[in-house]
């Protein structure tokens, strides 16, 4: 039994919370608790810390936007949740800096991200979606679904998109899991974490004197040779780009999937009416919210949320999946509901670091779920539920891998009537 009167010599809960295996969509039952006892309470850290945590989403959507608070990782105080989170968040990207020098920085960043920006990119996304798909019924059922399209298509797009060779993504990705797995060591997280800031450095470095049409070829030829950034900031940026633009997407299509064939009348819905699909990614967004281990800061300044005194220094741990799940902002959280009014969600964070690539995001996952499941006559898990691999120690919840079949005849029919 957990007492709150942190007073006393009690027990503190600890932060992260374990999610409840046999509810692997929803987040940790302990968010809900506290909400209901103590919304704004004390929990430990690994380090024994004693930080804030907020549970209500007012109250996590008031901290993410006030300006007393701050998300540089340099910060002497600032609370890790691992060993290797220490690591990893010391090399500085913009997103570990505080405005104006991140406002700045997001702001050169910002017109590859636009919806107009985005929304030319939707043509060849869905090239890219039909190649995957004729992929996947050449393989034949039964393949892991995570390799063959969850990874495929946000890695792919986040190469073209940034200039980097797509012949390189096992490389990063397996680089990248070890960095976002909360149960690697210190020393795991080093060595992956060199490992691919060398490789982006390489990255960065052949986009000199070429004056290449990708993101991260415009960013050298017009900010880092002019002088305006340096190249290490030009490396870390581009180092959270990569990241940040495949394996966020690709949980979201990997367990977005699972979630839809575990609610056969959800997933019946958007394929009776695509036009649904928009607000059932909004929906998905919310529900699985996978973004799990994201909205850590720090106080920099004295502040009160909703009457309670904060000070300068104090760590804050600010869980999106709590305030997506709280039921003053989304009734019955628990229910997946493809039709309901989910765009106020914040699994894309909220404030000024609020995600930037929420538009391609959005775009990827619209394409998928409004094909896939016409694509894949029958689609379904090819093992029990109970043995899906879920990443409940990850900064990313998503899946493992999942092993899925299909009806190949009737699939290769729509395969030959599409390119009839
Ligand atoms: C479903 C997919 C995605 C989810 C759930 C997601 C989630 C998030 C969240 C929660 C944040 C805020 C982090 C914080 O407050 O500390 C964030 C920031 C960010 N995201 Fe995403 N993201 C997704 C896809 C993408 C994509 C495709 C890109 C593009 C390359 C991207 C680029 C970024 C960047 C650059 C930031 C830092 C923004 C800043 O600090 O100003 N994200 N994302």
């Amino acid at each position: 039994m957990i007492d709150m009167d942190y007073g006393a010599e009690v027990e503190q809960p600890t932060y992260p919370m374990a999610r409840d295996a046999r509810c692997p969509f929803a987040p940790p039952s302990q968010y809900r608790e506290l909400r209901e006892t103590s919304p704004i309470t004390r929990v430990r850290l690994y380090d024994g810390r004693e930080v804030w945590m907020f549970t209500r989403y007012e109250d996590i959507r008031t901290v993410l936007s006030h300006p007393a608070v701050s998300a540089e990782t340099l910060n002497p105080d600032f609370p890790f949740l691992t060993p290797g989170d220490k690591i990893s968040k010391q090399a500085q990207s913009f997103q570990r800096w505080d405005d104006p020098r991140h406002a700045t920085r997001r702001r050169m960043f910002m017109p590859h991200f636009t919806i107009k920006r985005v929304e030319a990119m939707r043509p060849r996304i869905r090239r890219m979606i039909d190649d995957i798909y004729d992929r996947m019924i050449e393989v034949g059922p039964p393949l892991d679904l995570v390799e063959h399209l969850a990874l495929a298509l946000p890695s792919s797009v986040a190469c073209e998109l940034l200039g980097v060779d797509y012949d390189n993504h096992e490389f990063f990705e397996s680089r990248f899991a070890v960095r976002l797995d909360r149960r690697a060591s210190a020393e795991q997280v080093r060595q992956a974490n060199a490992e691919v800031m060398a490789f982006v450095e390489n990255v960065v470095r052949s986009k000199y004197g070429a004056n290449l049409p990708d993101l991260i070829g415009q960013f050298v030829t017009q900010r880092v040779e002019t002088g305006e950034v340096s190249h290490e900031d030009a490396v870390t940026d581009a180092t959270l780009l990569l990241l940040a633009g495949h394996e966020t997407t690709a949980n979201m299509i990997a367990l977005g999937t699972l979630a839809l064939l575990r609610h056969p009348d959800q997933r019946d819905r958007i394929v009776a009416d695509p036009g649904l699909v928009p607000n059932a990614v909004e929906e998905l967004l919310r529900f699985l919210t996978i973004s799990q281990s994201m909205g850590v800061r720090i106080a920099k300044e004295d502040f009160e949320v909703s009457g309670q005194p904060i000070a300068a220094g104090d760590g804050l741990i600010v869980p999106v999946a709590a305030g997506n799940w709280d039921d003053s902002a989304f009734e019955c959280p628990e229910r997946l509901d493809v039709t309901r009014a989910a765009r106020g969600h914040i699994t894309f964070g909220f404030g000024p670091h609020v995600c930037l690539g929420q538009p391609l995001a959005r775009m990827e996952l619209q394409e998928v779920f409004s094909t896939l499941f016409q694509r894949f006559p029958g689609l379904r898990i090819d093992i029990p539920f109970e043995e899906v691999g879920f990443k409940f120690d990850a900064v990313f919840y998503g899946l493992y891998d999942l092993p899925v079949t299909w009806d190949a005849d009737a699939a290769l029919e729509v395969a030959n009537a599409q390119r009839r």
